[in-house]
């Protein structure tokens, strides 16, 4: 990132510094294949670790499938980055308890995935009856393994605004009744509702909040003409929610931590008559998080949100090494797209200029 900016920065005086351990990225799409390679730098810069999300086609579903996937990644990880890959499997409801409980304890799988089927890219091979997956769950419970829960219903009789809210009354909060030592993370919460579920839970219940809900809204994607590089699921939702978001997020509160939900598609399966949900976030991501928590006057629990909580509750230590933010008085210049072998993806536009970059070493 620093290269890219580095000729807008000459001359550029540093306004303002901070140094917070390196992030860890709670929620994250690194794809396959051309996509992945090129994808991969834009998270493994900045970030330490990052749960990386199953929905490949085919999934992830069993801890073979993770360990080849995880080999991968590191085999396109470039040189003398410091990052490892929290593996994910796909919950189906043919999971065996026995595989994921050796993946967990062979250290090779961090968390397990529960997306609805139908609700999300790639979801198709996901749950449509919970009570059928409850073995896994309650093996996940007596191992102390997390769960990733995509929380929005797929019922088509529920606007599409109100699936999360739905899905915690009618999903999550049974669920957690019927299994309360099962740890829980409620993934890229979008409501204020998310947010006072997270609130009023104890310590087995952990929120990611993406980094595009904090700065976008509705009006985003459909004020003034559709803007698809701005749809993702869950849909962002009308400016009370982001405004729930952000005070959650800005908090310190350690239930709340950064999952950026950062999804590349290419271009042309954004921009067509029935795009794919999903933001590319990862390059900007840290500064506009900055931005943001700026914005709050809450800069000094940037910290907690990006390296600290996310940790604290996949139990965890947080990371040794420093990355560095400086505030530039200029704009500093990011790429609109980045290429892959397969086509370019188009960059998150956070819609202000970015004034915040990062070093990666601070040591
Ligand atoms: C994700 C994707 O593209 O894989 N899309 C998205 O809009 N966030 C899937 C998901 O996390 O829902
Ligand atoms: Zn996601």
């Amino acid at each position: 990132m620093a290269d890219t900016a580095s000729g807008k920065i000459e001359g550029n005086a540093i306004l303002k510094t901070i140094t917070i351990r390196r992030p860890d990225d709670w929620h994250l799409h690194l794809r396959d294949g051309a996509v992945l390679k090129a994808v991969l730098p834009a998270t493994s810069t900045d970030f330490a670790r990052a749960i990386v999300m199953p929905n490949l086609v085919p999934p992830v579903v069993t801890t073979a499938d993770a360990r080849a996937y995880r080999n991968r990644i590191l085999s396109v990880l470039p040189q003398g980055h410091d990052f490892t890959p929290l593996m994910t499997l796909y919950l189906t409801e043919g999971t065996s308890p026995d595989d994921v409980e050796a993946g967990f304890r062979d250290g090779l799988v961090t968390a397990v995935k529960l997306y609805p089927a139908g609700a999300t890219t790639n979801s198709q091979s996901g749950v449509r009856d919970i009570a059928k997956v409850y073995p896994v769950l309650e093996r996940m419970a007596a191992i102390g393994m997390p769960l990733c829960v995509h929380g929005e219903v797929t019922d088509p009789a529920i606007d599409i605004f109100d699936r999360e809210a739905v899905f915690i009354e009618r999903v999550l909060e049974p669920l957690r009744r019927r299994i309360p030592e099962l740890r829980v993370v409620m993934e890229h919460i979008t409501t204020r509702e998310g947010v006072e579920y997270a609130r009023s839970a104890g310590d087995n219940l952990g929120a990611t909040i993406t980094t595009h809900h904090l700065i976008i809204n509705r009006n985003a994607i459909l004020a003034g003409g559709i803007r698809p590089h701005y749809y993702c699921l869950p849909v962002a939702k009308r400016e009370t929610h982001r405004l729930a978001l952000r005070e959650a997020a800005t908090s310190g509160d350690r239930r709340f931590f950064l999952g950026t939900d950062s999804a590349p598609h290419l271009d042309p399966l954004k921009e067509c008559a029935c795009g794919c949900a999903g933001i590319f976030s990862a390059p900007v991501t840290l500064s506009c998080l900055a931005h943001v928590f700026e914005e709050e006057n809450a800069l000094g629990r940037l910290e907690a949100f990006t390296s600290l909580n996310g940790p604290a509750f996949y139990r965890l230590p947080p990371n040794e090494k420093r990355v560095r933010l400086t505030r530039h008085d200029e704009p500093i210049a990011f790429p609109k797209s980045i290429a892959t072998g397969d086509g370019p993806v188009t960059v998150f536009d956070p819609m202000f200029p970015i004034h915040w970059n990062v070093e990666a070493s601070a040591g």
